[in-house]
């Protein structure tokens, strides 16, 4: 039986706040992220592919931190496991003060819905709504009354006001990443992450998408998290984080200061 089914039966008794305050949780109040000993493999049958190894960072509230390396070199997959997407193979993440890794499939998917918004390299959209109710869906999710409202104006903060009923086919790639990016902010995450925002987009999208993610950082205090190719981007972040063989450095940000991740 997995050690946090004694949180699960608690719950409802002792509440989140309460078992967060009793130092359960390691994170201090400051992180919303950390990740100790993280190493994660796959199993390719003849072989074992090492993806990431001995992954140690922290990220505080309000950071935003740009993952860069070459392709194939483990971001998507790094971005992943932060997000409880997935679980590493070995070593541990925390999210918000919640052992995400050890949590059951349905417990990650609750604690993201809570917490966590995703944009991914491919966008994901649902292809039979309407830009609207794809950005609705979240907040009705999330059981708020004034969906619709909400989603509207995110959608004409994202510069779609006159798009709202076109479904993802019926828009181009940039305005379907600006949707997926209004969706991502649409319950108020504490942390987004952000998988090659700008990756499909010409350079004036690109720079009005990257002006928006940290405007949205600056505003709403959220988290950014995002793996990037465009140097302009990360160069926008506060820290900069470099994978190469499977590990990760700090290239620029706390470490570069002095300070240990
Ligand atoms: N489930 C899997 N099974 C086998 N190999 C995998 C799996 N997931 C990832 N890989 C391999 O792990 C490596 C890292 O993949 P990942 O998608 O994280 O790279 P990336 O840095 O995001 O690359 P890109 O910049 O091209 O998006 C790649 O070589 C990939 O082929
Ligand atoms: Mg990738």
């Amino acid at each position: 039986m997995k050690r946090l089914s004694w949180y699960r039966l608690w719950q409802p008794v002792i509440g989140p706040r309460y078992f967060y305050r009793r130092g359960v949780a390691v994170a201090t109040r400051t992180d919303i992220l950390k990740v100790t000993d993280l190493s994660h493999e796959v199993d390719l049958g003849s072989d074992t592919l090492r993806i990431l190894h001995k992954v140690n960072l922290t990220i505080e509230k309000g950071e935003s931190v740009a993952i860069v390396g070459r392709s194939g070199s483990g971001k998507t997959t790094l971005l992943g496991l932060l997000a409880g997407l997935d679980t590493p193979s070995h070593g541990r993440v925390e999210l918000d003060g919640q052992p995400i890794s050890e949590f059951s499939e349905d417990e990650r998917a609750s604690l993201r819905a809570q917490r966590v918004g995703f944009v991914f390299q491919s966008f994901q959209l649902l292809p039979a709504l309407t830009a609207l109710e794809n950005v609705m869906l979240p907040l009705e999710l999330s059981g708020q009354s004034d969906a619709e409202s909400q989603a509207r104006e995110l959608l004409q903060r994202v510069g779609l006001g006159e798009r709202l009923q076109h479904t993802p086919r019926q828009l181009s790639g940039g305005e379907q990443q600006r949707v997926a990016i209004a969706r991502a902010f649409a319950a108020h995450p504490k942390i987004l992450f952000a998988d090659e925002p700008t990756g499909n987009l010409d350079n004036n999208t690109g720079q009005a998408v990257s002006d928006l993610l940290m405007a949205l950082n600056q505003e709403q205090g959220t988290t950014l998290v995002m793996v990037t190719h465009d140097e302009h981007l990360a160069a926008r972040c506060e820290r900069q984080l470099s994978i190469e063989a499977g590990e990760v450095s700090e290239t620029r940000g706390v470490a570069a200061q002095g300070v240990a991740v």
